[in-house]
């Protein structure tokens, strides 16, 4: 199989002419990246594939963006649920830049108190949190002030 071949076999979900593909999300949180970043409120065209094979995530998903291009701040917001995204830059058919994702040092929403007694978990507040530690990842609850901490973390 030649490598022109191999490219059209990868490419399972269209190719887009200007936009911003979002690559190596873990499958299982697709939707909620979708969530994060409001995909599920614009206008753009928006492609996505799931359950594809990944060699290091198992199974991945993809989102495409058409006319979209996301500033860093926006996009890191899915740095907790999908850090090893990779950013791909469309411009007339061609990646003119990629990116990694960034873990911000706040994190408002997203994420739930560990904390049971903890006012957001017991009234309709929205989360804040600082990040005090990124592998393993920590945070710290603006309320309580009790941390969060790598495998206690569960979605908002
Ligand atoms: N892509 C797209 N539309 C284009 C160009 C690229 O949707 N006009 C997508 C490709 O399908 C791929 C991603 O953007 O999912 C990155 O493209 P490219 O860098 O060409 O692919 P790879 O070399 O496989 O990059 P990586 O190994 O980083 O995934
Ligand atoms: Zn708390």
């Amino acid at each position: 199989m030649n490598d022109n071949m191999k490219k059209k076999l990868k490419l399972k979900v269209s190719a887009i002419k200007d936009g911003t593909v979002i690559d190596h999300i873990p499958a299982q949180y697709l939707f909620k990246v979708i969530a994060i970043l409001g995909l599920n409120n614009i206008e753009n065209q928006i492609t996505f594939g799931t359950n594809l094979e990944s060699g290091k995530l198992g199974s991945k998903a993809i989102i495409k963006v058409s006319d979209k291009f996301f500033e860093d701040d926006e996009i890191n917001k899915i740095a907790l649920v999908a850090p090893h995204a990779k950013l791909n830059i469309i411009r007339d058919y061609e990646v003119v830049e990629k990116k990694v994702v960034e873990i911000p040092q706040e994190i408002i929403g997203i994420v739930k108190c560990f904390n049971p007694k903890c006012i957001t978990n017991n009234e309709v507040i929205t989360t804040r949190f600082r990040v005090v530690n990124t592998t393993p990842i920590a945070l710290r609850c603006n309320y309580c002030e009790k941390h969060t901490v790598g495998e206690q973390m569960r979605m908002q």
